[in-house]
């Protein structure tokens, strides 16, 4: 997805820009560009087609200016080019404008301008707000008062910057529906659609709100609404390591971010585990223990692999709890007009908290007085502070496209709830210590898995020359089965399906042979015996088997397997699903696959 940043200080702005564009490569983008500004007047601006590496080859040692806005571009109107790469200018060259999201009405608006003599330079959506701007700017005394012209024209979703080479004392932003974060620094201003953009120079940040509107100054900031109400804002910290952001030695950041998990999960759990009371505490939920109890259903909502989490959640809740749990995609579940009940409680998951179909479903059950919480990483997101409480997994940065920590903290976040909510329902405090001491296992037995990779990784190999693959699990590994064909999917290409085990003989089974393997989740528990007859099925039609589970299989059932360790059953699909990222990512390497930014893909999807 787009990323944008933008400067203001007595530094040169364009290698503050440049770095920060870099840090925001691993959104996925195909063109990048800069416009800087400054005292002595007039605006530069390079734009290329290609990496950031490209344009900072390209910027010349004379573009000097302490004013500045850059972004990545991920087309959507018009094709990957120089032409259509950001920023845009108005006619005139004054006013340069770096835009996320989507301006729903730009044909309409451009049919307009170009009837009234304005000539585009691109086929972008975007170019329209800079010609707008110039538009407003004719009546306007401030640029702030041209851009909010602008933005009341526009029908669509947007992050903002704009520059005004006449006003180079400061940049205007604005957000709707697509993030924009403020950073403060000493006598020097940042802004960015990213944290991950800022945290090098600073770590106090402002998040804006849908509908608002910033000025940024070297000494500060101010916001307003679209209306031009002035609005009051707190700095937060962020917490997240510089470190975090370099692959620290390791091939890829998919890699690392696998191998950080052991510490990721110790972070969701620390401090929530209350073995005394054999409980969970999460503060952060907002809601005691009658409350709690007066729930009848839970829903969750997610997409991707945030949606296959929130399938472990339901799992977990309906488990511990005996609360019916049920998860949905976010995508389609805002789409169908859905029936808000008071005694359900909603649940967003998201990784990123950007992901715009979630954040209009929570949206959506908010707009009809439904109750929702967050589970949700990246602490301030706009879906954070849309719900009404939640649990933050304190996973640290996700920064390769495909989810893998922020997975399998979000399915430990899910435990720690079910907790919860089951020891406000009918769990033993028995069973909560059971589930307590599973829980305080899971870094340990995550770090034996992480062992395995060499192993995995010839597998991996394999198993990467076949043109597809099945997956397969019944009920606690139908979740992890799913994640597993979407994690190989998207890093190797290799064309992946997903199916409950017990519905293969309704149809898919037609598939298997000798040229499909199977790649089978198959717990110790009270299905075992279920599952290993439909890999007997699978068997007895040659196809090939690995086999993900705790107890190595007859070679009838299995001609490879992937051995976890054990912790209670219920929890076990978090450790099921850890052999499975690696296969993923050990077939994407064997393919000479662009592991971290997978074609076609976006870290965070802020547009619908
Ligand atoms: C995960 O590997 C995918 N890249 C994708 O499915 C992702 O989980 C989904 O887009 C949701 O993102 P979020 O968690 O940031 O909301």
């Amino acid at each position: 997805m787009c990323g944008i940043v933008a400067y203001i200080g007595g530094k040169d702005a364009a290698p503050i820009l440049l770095e920060g564009l870099a840090r925001l490569e691993y959104r996925g983008y195909d063109s990048a560009g800069v416009a800087v500004t400054g005292k002595t007047g007039g605006l530069k601006t390079v734009k290329r087609k290609g990496r950031v590496a490209d344009l900072a080859a390209a910027v010349p040692g004379r573009f000097k200016g302490t004013t500045g806005i850059g972004h990545t571009r991920w087309a959507t109107h018009g094709e990957p080019s120089d032409a259509n790469s950001h920023p845009h200018l108005d006619g005139a060259g004054r006013f340069a404008v770096v835009h996320n999201g989507i301006i729903e009405n730009a044909e309409e608006l451009r049919a307009k301008l170009e009837s009234e003599g304005v000539v585009f330079a691109s086929d972008t959506d975007t170019e329209v707000l800079a010609h707008l701007v110039a538009a407003h700017a004719k009546d306007a005394d401030e640029l702030e008062d041209a851009v909010r012209g602008a933005l009341a024209r526009v029908v669509g979703t947007y992050g903002i910057a704009v520059l005004d080479a006449e006003r180079p004392d400061r940049i205007v932003v604005a957000r709707n529906g697509s993030p924009i974060v403020l950073g403060i620094g000493e006598k020097e201003m940042f802004a960015a659609s990213d944290v991950a953009a800022l945290v090098r120079y600073t770590r106090q940040v402002v998040h804006l709100d849908d509908g608002e509107l910033a000025t940024v100054r070297a000494d500060g900031f101010s916001t307003f609404t679209q209306d031009a109400r002035m609005t009051a804002k707190q700095p937060s910290t962020v917490d997240w390591e510089e470190a975090s952001y370099d692959t620290a030695g390791h091939a890829h950041f998919l890699i690392k971010e696998i191998s950080e998990q052991p510490s990721a999960v110790e972070r969701t759990l620390s401090g929530r585990v209350d073995e005394r009371f054999a409980t969970a505490h999460l503060g952060g939920l907002n809601l005691d223990a009658r409350e709690a109890r007066a729930f009848q259903r839970v829903k969750i909502l997610g997409c991707g692999s945030a949606y296959y989490s929130g399938e472990l959640g339901a799992q977990l809740i309906e488990e511990l709890a005996r609360i019916p749990a049920h998860a949905e995609p976010a995508s389609e579940f805002r789409y169908r007009n859905p029936v808000i009940e008071a005694d359900t409680l909603y649940i967003a998951v998201s990784q990123s908290g950007e992901t715009y179909d979630t954040l209009a479903a929570v949206q959506e059950i908010k707009r009809k007085g439904g109750r929702v919480l967050g589970v949700v990483n990246t602490v301030g997101s706009a879906i954070a502070r849309e719900c009404d409480g939640g649990v933050y997994l304190h996973a640290g940065p996700e920064i390769s496209v495909a989810s893998t920590k922020a997975f399998t903290s979000t399915a430990v976040a899910f435990a720690l709830i079910a907790l919860h909510f089951g020891r406000v329902h009918d769990l033993s405090p028995a069973d909560g210590r059971r589930i307590c001491a599973g829980l305080k296992a899971l870094p340990g037995q995550i770090r034996e898995i992480l062992a395995q990779e060499e192993q995995i990784a010839r597998l991996a190999a394999q198993y990467a020359q076949n043109a597809g693959m099945m997956f397969v699990g019944r009920v606690r590994g139908w979740p992890v089965a799913r994640e597993g064909a979407q994690k190989l999917k998207e890093v190797s290409y290799v064309h992946a399906e997903a199916y409950p085990a017990s519905e293969l003989k309704h149809g898919p089974l037609a598939l298997i042979g000798p040229e499909l393997p199977t790649v089978a989740v198959v717990p110790d528990d009270e299905l075992l015996e279920k599952n290993l007859t439909t890999l007997g099925e699978i068997r007895a039609r040659h196809g090939r088997v690995l086999m993900v589970g705790h107890t190595a299989p007859d070679p009838k059932y299995a001609e490879d397997c992937i051995l976890v360790p054990r912790n209670e059953p219920e929890l076990d699909p978090i450790l099921l699903g850890i052999p499975l990222q690696l296969l993923a990512y050990h077939a994407a390497v064997a393919l000479e696959r662009d592991v971290d930014k997978p074609r076609n893909l976006a870290k965070s999807v802020t547009v619908e």
